[in-house]
C-alpha cells in the first residue's frame, strides 16, 4: 500500500427530511448566497424545502449556473455576493452548481486585484474561502464532500480543475427524495460517472491495498445493481439511497487512499466536453472502453481481479480481460450512454487532433497511473473510440 494522509471534514446528513439540519448548520443572522442551476429546484420543490429552513438568515439568490459551470456566470455571482456582503454560500444542485460554488466561495475571499481565473488550475493559491454548505440533487461527482472544483471557460475552450482544503463543504445534505425528479439521462450519467471514478482509483496496478480494493469492488457491484434498478423503478427510495451513497463514496477519498490513481479518461473527457459540449459522463463512457484496451498490458493484474471479483468471470487471462472490458461497455449501454464518439456525433479523427493539441494546456503531461500516456497516446485512445 502507498503512503497517504486522509482528511474528510464535511459533515454528511443523509436521508429523508435531513434538510432540517440547515437550521442548525448555518448560524442565525448569516447572509447566505444561495446558488443554483436552471429551473429544476424550483419545479421539484427543493428550493421551497430549503428556504423553509432558512428563516433565521438573509437569503440572496443566484440562479443560472449551467452544466459545466461557466467562469463568466460565476463572476456575476461573486459580484452579487460582494455587493450583498454574503458570509455563507449554500449550493443547491448537482456537481456543476457545487463546483461553481466552491470557486465562488474562494473568489469572494480573493484580493480583487488578482485575476480570479488564476484560481482555476491553482495558478494562484486559495488562502481562504467563505464557508460553503451543500444540498445535493444529483448523485454523481462526489463534489458534495470533496475539495475539487471543475470550471469551464467556453470562450477559450478551457475546462480545468482546482483544489483546496478551504473549499471542502462544511456540510452536505443528501436526501434521496431530492433526486426523484431526475430525468433518466441524468441518472444514467450519474451512475456512470461514479462508476468511472471508482475505476480511476482501482483499475491501475496492484499494491496490496485490500480494504480499498474491496471497497471499490463493493461500490462497483452496488452501482451495477442499483443503476438499472433506479432507471426501471424511478420511485424506489432504497435504490436511490444506495445509488446516492455509492456515488458519494466513489469520490470521498477512501477508495483512492494509498492506491495508484489513473484519471486519464477524465483528462481526455474534460477536453471533449470543452471542445464539443459532451455531457461529462458521456465523455467518459466513450473513452473508458478504448482506454482499457489501449492500456490492457499495464492494467492486466487489476483487469483480471476486476473481471473475476466484480463480474464473476473465469477462464484464460486474455479471455477474462476481454470479457471484463466488454461487460463495462455493456453496462454503460444499459445505462443509456454512448460508447463510441460516432454515437455522440463526433468525428474521432478530428477530435484526436484537437485533444492532442489542447491537453497539455490543462494537465501536466504525461498522464495515467504510470505517468507515461503522452498527448499522442491520448489521441490514439480517442481514435480507437469509434
Ligand atoms: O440546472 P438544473 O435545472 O438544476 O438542471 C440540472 C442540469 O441540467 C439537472 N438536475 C440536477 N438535479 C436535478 C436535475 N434535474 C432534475 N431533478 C434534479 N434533482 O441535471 C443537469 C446536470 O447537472 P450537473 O450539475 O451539470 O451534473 P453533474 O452532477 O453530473 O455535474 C457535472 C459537473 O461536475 C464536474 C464535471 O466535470 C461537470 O462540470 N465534476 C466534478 C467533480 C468533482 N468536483 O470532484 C468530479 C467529476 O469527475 C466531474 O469532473
Ligand atoms: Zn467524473
Amino acid at each position: 500500500m502507498l503512503n497517504f494522509s486522509f482528511h474528510a471534514p464535511t459533515r454528511i446528513h443523509f436521508g429523508r427530511d435531513q434538510v432540517r439540519q440547515l437550521t442548525s448548520e448555518i448560524p442565525a443572522g448569516s447572509r447566505v448566497l444561495l446558488t443554483s442551476g436552471g429551473s429544476s429546484i424550483r419545479v421539484n420543490g427543493v428550493l421551497e424545502a430549503v428556504l423553509a429552513q432558512l428563516a433565521h438568515c438573509t437569503v440572496i439568490e443566484f440562479a443560472g449556473i449551467e452544466p459545466n459551470p461557466e467562469f463568466e456566470t460565476l463572476r456575476r455571482a461573486v459580484e452579487l455576493g460582494r455587493r450583498e456582503q454574503a458570509d455563507w454560500v449554500l449550493a443547491v444542485g448537482g456537481g456543476s452548481v457545487i463546483d461553481g460554488s466552491k470557486w465562488i466561495a474562494a473568489a469572494l475571499d480573493l484580493d480583487p486585484a488578482i485575476d480570479p481565473w488564476l484560481l482555476v488550475g491553482n495558478k494562484t493559491r486559495v488562502r481562504s474561502a467563505r464557508p460553503l454548505g451543500v444540498v445535493l440533487t444529483l448523485p454523481a461527482t462526489g463534489a458534495e464532500s470533496n475539495h475539487v472544483g471543475v470550471i469551464s471557460r467556453r470562450e477559450t475552450q478551457d475546462k480545468q480543475s482546482f483544489r483546496s482544503e478551504h473549499v471542502f463543504p462544511r456540510f452536505a445534505v443528501l436526501d434521496p427524495c431530492f433526486t426523484f425528479s431526475l430525468p433518466p439521462r441524468q441518472v444514467g450519467n450519474g451512475v456512470v460517472d461514479a462508476f468511472v471514478h471508482t475505476l480511476e482509483q482501482y483499475l491501475t496496478y496492484p499494491v496490496d491495498a485490500r480494504v480499498q480494493d474491496r471497497m471499490a469492488e463493493g461500490i462497483l457491484q452496488t452501482l451495477i445493481e442499483v443503476g438499472p434498478q433506479t432507471l426501471a423503478e424511478p420511485g424506489n427510495y432504497d435504490a436511490r439511497a444506495n445509488y446516492m451513497w455509492a456515488a458519494n463514496q466513489a469520490l470521498f477519498g477512501l477508495v483512492g487512499a494509498g492506491q495508484p490513481q489513473d484519471w486519464a479518461s477524465h483528462a481526455i473527457g474534460h477536453e471533449l466536453t470543452a471542445l464539443y459540449g459532451l455531457d461529462h459522463a458521456r465523455s467518459l463512457s466513450v473513452i473508458v472502453p478504448a482506454l482499457l484496451q489501449y492500456c490492457r498490458a499495464d492494467k492486466a493484474g487489476k483487469l483480471l481481479q476486476y473481471g473475476q471479483r466484480v463480474w464473476g468471470l473465469a477462464g484464460s487471462d486474455a479471455g477474462i480481460i476481454d470479457a471484463a472490458i466488454a461487460a463495462t461497455r455493456d453496462f454503460f449501454v444499459r445505462m443509456g450512454l454512448p460508447v463510441t464518439l460516432a454515437e455522440a456525433g463526433i468525428d474521432a479523427a478530428e477530435a484526436a487532433l484537437r485533444v492532442e493539441a489542447n491537453l497539455p494546456r490543462h494537465k501536466p503531461q504525461p498522464v495515467g497511473e504510470h505517468g507515461k500516456l503522452t498527448p499522442a497516446d491520448c489521441a490514439a485512445i480517442v481514435r480507437m473510440s469509434v
